[in-house]
C-alpha cells in the first residue's frame, strides 16, 4: 500500500507499516481509532516538548562530500537533530507507547530505563507527556545538566553505583531487577522491549520516501552509528520496507560504525567473516560465541554509542552479510573530524555520536570504494547539548 501521504505525521503516515496498527485491527479497532489514538499522544508530546514528531529533513550535502574526499557528491544527511528530545530515540518510545495502548494495559504502572543520555531524555519526554512515572537507571558519572532535565521532567532518577563483584553494567542490572519485579521496560533495545524498533522504522520509511522523491536510484551506501543496534536495525527494515513497497528502486549496502573504544558488533563480524559455513545460521544458534560484553570499555567524544553489547545485533548482522557490507571500527581522531566536518559543512549543531557515521566514511579505503555514480546516506541523529 502506498504511504498515507496527506499526513505529515510519520506515525499516521506509514501508519499501515506499523506493528502496532496491525495489532489494533485485529483486534478491531478502526483506522480512525488508531489515528486519532496517534494524533492525542502526539498533542501531548507537543505539550511537553513544544512541538511533536514530522518528517525529519534530508539533504543534499556536495561540500560535505568535497570535504570528505569522496569521488560521489551525492551525499545525503537525514537530520534528527530537531526531533523530539532532540535524537531519533523519541521514534522508538513513541513507537513502544502506542503498543502499551493498544494492548490497554492499564497505564498506571512504572516504565522503566536504563540510560544516561538521548533515550533518557526520550522516555522521560514522552513518559511525561502520557503523565505515566518512570524510573531512569543512571550511573554515578552522568551528565548532571541530562539529570537536572531529566527530574524536570519527573522522572525518578536512581544512581547506580558499581559493585566490584558484579559483572556488567550496573545500571543495567539494577534495571533488570526492577522489570523481575514489574516495572514496565520502556528501552531501546529489542531483546529488551520487543516493540521498540516498530516506531524506529518511521526513519527508514521516510528515507525511501525522501529518496525516491529525489529520484535516487541504483546503488546506495547507508552508513550507520551503532551502540545497541536498535537504530541501524530499524533504520535498515524501514528502507527495506519501502524497497518491497517499490516507493523506490536502490540497491543498499549497509556500512556500521563504532569506535575502538567499544566495538563488539565488529568483533562479532569479523569472527563470522572466518567460518567456513553460513554465518547467519551459526550466529543465530550459538550466539554467545560472536556477542559477548565488550571487556575494557573505553571512553569516546560519541558517548551515545559505548554500549558493551550490541543487543540488535542479529538483524543488522544480517543486513550486512546480505548486503555486502561491513562493520566499521574507526578511530577517536575520525569521530572528532567527522563531527567538526559535519558541523562546519552543513550547519547542524550536531553532537559527535551524531555524526560518527560519517566518521565510516573517513576511512580511505571505504571512501575509495564508493564510485561517483553511488549516493550515500549518513543519519545526523543527535543534537549537541551545551
Ligand atoms: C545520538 C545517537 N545516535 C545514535 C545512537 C545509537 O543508537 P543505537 O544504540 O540504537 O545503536 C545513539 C544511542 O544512544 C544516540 O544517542
Amino acid at each position: 500500500m502506498a504511504a498515507d501521504t496527506g499526513s505529515p505525521h510519520p506515525f499516521v503516515r506509514y501508519r499501515w507499516l506499523l506493528d502496532s496498527y496491525r495489532k489494533a485491527i485485529s483486534r478491531g479497532w478502526t483506522d480512525g481509532d488508531f489515528v486519532a489514538l496517534v494524533l492525542r499522544l502526539d498533542e501531548a508530546v507537543s505539550g511537553v516538548e513544544g512541538h511533536g514528531f514530522y518528517i525529519t529533513p534530508l539533504s543534499r550535502q556536495s561540500g560535505l562530500a568535497a570535504g570528505l574526499e569522496l569521488d560521489s557528491t551525492y551525499l545525503w544527511v537525514k537530520d534528527e537533530t530537531g526531533n523530539v528530545a532532540g535524537s531519533h530515540k523519541a521514534r522508538h518510545l513513541f513507537g513502544v507507547l502506542l503498543h502499551l495502548a493498544v494492548d490497554e494495559e492499564d497505564g498506571r504502572n512504572e516504565l522503566g530505563i536504563a540510560s544516561c543520555g538521548n533515550a533518557a531524555l526520550a522516555a522521560a519526554v514522552v513518559a511525561r507527556a502520557v503523565e505515566r512515572p518512570l524510573r531512569v537507571f543512571i550511573p554515578t558519572w552522568a551528565d548532571p545538566q541530562v539529570v537536572e532535565r531529566l527530574e524536570a521532567l519527573g522522572a525518578h532518577v536512581e544512581v547506580s553505583e558499581r559493585n566490584p563483584k558484579e559483572k556488567g553494567d550496573p545500571t543495567f542490572l539494577r534495571f533488570q531487577e526492577s522489570v523481575a519485579r514489574g516495572l514496565t521496560p520502556f528501552s531501546v533495545q529489542g531483546p529488551i522491549t520487543a516493540t521498540t524498533l516498530d516506531g524506529g522504522r518511521t526513519i527508514g520509511w521516510e528515507l525511501a520516501e525522501q529518496l525516491a522523491l529525489a529520484r535516487v536510484s541504483g546503488p546506495l551506501r547507508l552508513f550507520v552509528q551503532v551502540g545497541g543496534g536498535a537504530l541501524a536495525a530499524s533504520v535498515w527494515s524501514g528502507l527495506a520496507g519501502g524497497i518491497r513497497e517499490q516507493w523506490l528502486s536502490v540497491d543498499p549496502i549497509l556500512h556500521t560504525v563504532q569506535t575502538e573504544a567499544v566495538a563488539p558488533l565488529n568483533r562479532a563480524w569479523r569472527r563470522l567473516l572466518a567460518l567456513e559455513g553460513e554465518a547467519m545460521e551459526a550466529a543465530r544458534m550459538t550466539p554467545d560465541l560472536y556477542m559477548w560484553p565488550w571487556e575494557e570499555v573505553g571512553t569516546s567524544a560519541a558517548s551515545g554509542i559505548l554500549d558493551d553489547v550490541t543487543y540488535d545485533w542479529l538483524p543488522v548482522m544480517e543486513a550486512m552479510l546480505d548486503s555486502g557490507g561491513r562493520a566499521q571500527v574507526v578511530s577517536e581522531e575520525m569521530i572528532l573530524r567527522a563531527n567538526e566536518l559535519g558541523r562546519s559543512a552543513t550547519g547542524i549543531d550536531v553532537d559527535h555520536t551524531g555524526t560518527a557515521g560519517l566518521a565510516g566514511l573517513l576511512d580511505s579505503e571505504v571512501a575509495s570504494s564508493i564510485s561517483r555514480h553511488e549516493h550515500v546516506v549518513v543519519l545526523f541523529t543527535g543534537r549537541r547539548r551545551a
